[in-house]
Order: C-alpha cells, then structure tokens, then sequence
C-alpha cells in the first residue's frame, strides 16, 4: 500500500473573473508540472476575486488559444475563499489590483507574503508587470496572455525547484 503524500507546495494563480488569465496560467504551469515530473510535489490550483463567472469554463477564447498550443483548460471558475490564504504556499495575481484584493483579505503577515505577483517571476519582465486583462479585447489578448504565462511560469518553476529542492 502506498502513502498518499501532499504535495510540498500548492500554488494558487489569481485573477478577477478566474475565466481568462488565471486559468491559463493554471493550464500552463500545470502542464509544465507535468512535463517536469513533479505533479505529485506541486499542486496548482486558479481563482477569482470577484464570483460573476462561478461554475463557469474558461472563456472559449483562452480555451481556444490554450488549445492552439496543445493545452487543455479544464478549470471551473470559483471565487477566492479564506481557506486559500491557509491551502496555498504562493497566491500568483494577475494585476495590482487582485494584489490590491487578496491584501484586503489576508489577516496576518504571513499570509500577505504568499501574495505575488505573477510576473515577478519572469526574470525578463520589468519590475510591477503585470498580465494585462483581455476579456474586453480580440483573440491577439488571449495569445498575449499565454506567452505571458508561458515566460512567468518557467521563471516560477525555477524558483520551486531551488526554493524547495525539486
Ligand atoms: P479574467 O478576465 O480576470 O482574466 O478572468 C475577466 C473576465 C471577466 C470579467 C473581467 C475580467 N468580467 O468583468 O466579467
């Protein structure tokens, strides 16, 4: 019989809908989990400050861009409950103000040092970047948002596997 082990880590990707940004940051750094062998190590989770989409799939559209790239967003949109702060070692926001959020939600110091920004680990992007929203925008958005996740994933494994030794 083998022992069920929790994984070392669990990081959470933040944003407002949880419908477009969030779930692909979820899809992409999930898939790269996966390629690394460490799904059982690191588990990856997405939610959305604010509850209009619960229960919903991503956006077709970042479905579809996800899709384009050979990844499946399987995520169900719920909002950000206080159980996050105590579940997850990192809350990645998408933007300053899903920092600005899950500041207001955090109750002690250290919950507040989970709350990054996503793209401070991208070593490449310049310092407060964030991934902008493209709800209200054409599909080159979405694409933006998957390169985006794509260059704030690798730096964010990189940082697991030195911080955590995996
Ligand atoms: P997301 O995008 O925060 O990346 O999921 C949005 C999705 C929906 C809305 C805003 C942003 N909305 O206003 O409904």
């Amino acid at each position: 019989m083998s022992a069920i082990r929790k994984p070392a880590v669990s990081v959470c990707f933040i944003c407002l809908g949880n419908i477009c940004r969030s779930p692909t940051a979820e899809g992409v750094f999930g898939h790269m989990v996966g390629l690394a062998g460490l799904r059982e190590v690191i588990a990856v989770d997405s939610a959305g400050t604010g509850a209009w989409h619960k229960g919903e799939l991503a956006d077709k559209r970042a479905r579809e861009e996800a899709a384009r790239r050979g990844i499946e967003l399987r995520s169900v949109a719920r909002q950000v409950v206080r159980q996050d702060f105590e579940r997850h070692d990192l809350l990645l926001a998408m933007d300053g103000n899903n920092v600005a959020d899950l500041q207001a939600l955090a109750r002690s110091d250290a919950e507040r040092a989970k709350i990054r920004l996503f793209r401070s680990f991208d070593p490449l992007s310049p310092s407060e970047a964030e991934v902008p929203d493209p709800y209200y925008g054409g599909p080159e958005g979405f694409a933006r948002v998957f390169d985006l996740c794509t260059a704030a994933s690798k730096g964010l494994l990189a940082h697991i596997r030195k911080t955590h030794g995996v």
